[in-house]
């Protein structure tokens, strides 16, 4: 079946990411939000993006406006009727996603995939609220979606073959690399990644570096883009410490227990780059300065 219409649930940061690379790689896209307010800021950001990419010559004028005609943004969820694929990217809550995925399914034709971004929340509870688990599967972004080239796309013990092989695909087409993977907490970048972030905030919290020593050791002695504390800022510290609990949860074991440090910051609203603060003072956006704690 040839996907061509991609709708796009959530214009957050993922939604918003996710919908302007399906724009961009030819896709017609319809992207919808709750409320107008949210689905203009998402909108506006990827203006941004796109804009950028014009400014520094790497899109023509012309291809921006193509790719801004191939983008519909919506607050009725009735306007993804059309949609060959939907990619779920709303709010971690399970409650959201029932209510969502029981109205998709009444909306959506049998034909279409759906598909949740979730990154921790399982897929195979997610397909049951539906009534096509052989068609509903998980397809895992990172962030910044333009930027990052990995998709994970997760089948489940109901997945249909021939639906994992046209998301594979349809990542291919998306310009990413897929790796396949299972219905397993975490999938394989965050079981391998949360623990990592979860024994840094360790190190810190042991005295064994301090915040900049220990991002530094990271990047200079691994060559990692970011150090896992600025990634931890990055990704959000209640996001991480909301997966390693989900984690935990489902493994039991000590690697993915939150450590205390994680969670006081948390408690406090320190929740990183987003928040003002983090493990970084974010001031100066441009300028972050190592946060003194007590
Ligand atoms: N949107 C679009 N493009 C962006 C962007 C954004 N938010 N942020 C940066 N870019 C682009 C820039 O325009 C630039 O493009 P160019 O090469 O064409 O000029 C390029 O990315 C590099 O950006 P910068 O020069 O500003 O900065 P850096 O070189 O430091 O790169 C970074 C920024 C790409 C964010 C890099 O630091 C990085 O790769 N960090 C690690 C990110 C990461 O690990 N993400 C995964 C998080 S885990 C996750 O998402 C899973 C979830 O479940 C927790």
């Amino acid at each position: 079946m040839a996907i061509e219409k991609v709708g796009v649930v959530g214009c957050g940061l993922m939604g918003a990411g996710i919908a302007q690379v399906a724009a961009q790689s030819g896709f017609q896209v319809t992207v919808r939000e709750v409320s107008q307010q949210l689905l203009d800021k998402g909108l506006q950001s990827i203006e941004k993006n796109l804009q950028r990419l014009v400014d520094k010559g790497n899109l023509s004028a012309a291809d921006r406006d193509q790719i801004r005609g191939r983008l519909r943004g919506t607050t009725n969820l009735e306007d993804l009727k059309g949609c060959d694929f939907v990619i779920e990217a709303i709010i971690e809550q399970l409650r959201a996603k029932r209510e969502l995925w029981n109205a998709l399914d009444k909306i959506c034709p049998k034909h279409t995939i759906f598909a949740s971004n979730t990154s921790s929340l399982s897929i195979t509870e997610m397909a049951t609220f539906t009534s096509r688990p052989e068609r509903f599967l998980g397809m895992h972004f990172f962030n910044p979606v333009p930027v990052m080239k990995l998709v994970e796309v997760i089948r489940t013990i109901a997945t249909d073959p021939q639906a994992f092989e046209e998301t594979l695909a349809l990542a291919g087409k998306l310009g990413k690399t897929a790796v396949r993977t299972t219905d397993r907490t975490g999938f394989i970048v965050n079981r391998l990644l949360v623990p990592y972030l979860l024994d840094a905030v360790r190190a810190l919290e042991e005295g064994v570096g301090s915040i900049v020593d220990i991002d530094n050791s990271m990047k200079l002695g691994c060559g990692h883009p970011m150090g896992p504390l600025t990634l931890l800022d990055f990704v959000g510290l209640d996001t991480t410490y909301y997966i390693a609990n989900i984690m935990f949860d489902e493994f039991k074991e000590k690697r993915f227990a939150s450590p205390p440090l994680l969670k006081r910051m948390v408690l406090a609203g320190w929740n990183g780059r987003k928040a003002g603060r983090g493990f970084y003072d974010y001031a100066d956006p441009a300028n972050p300065k190592p946060v003194e704690m007590a």
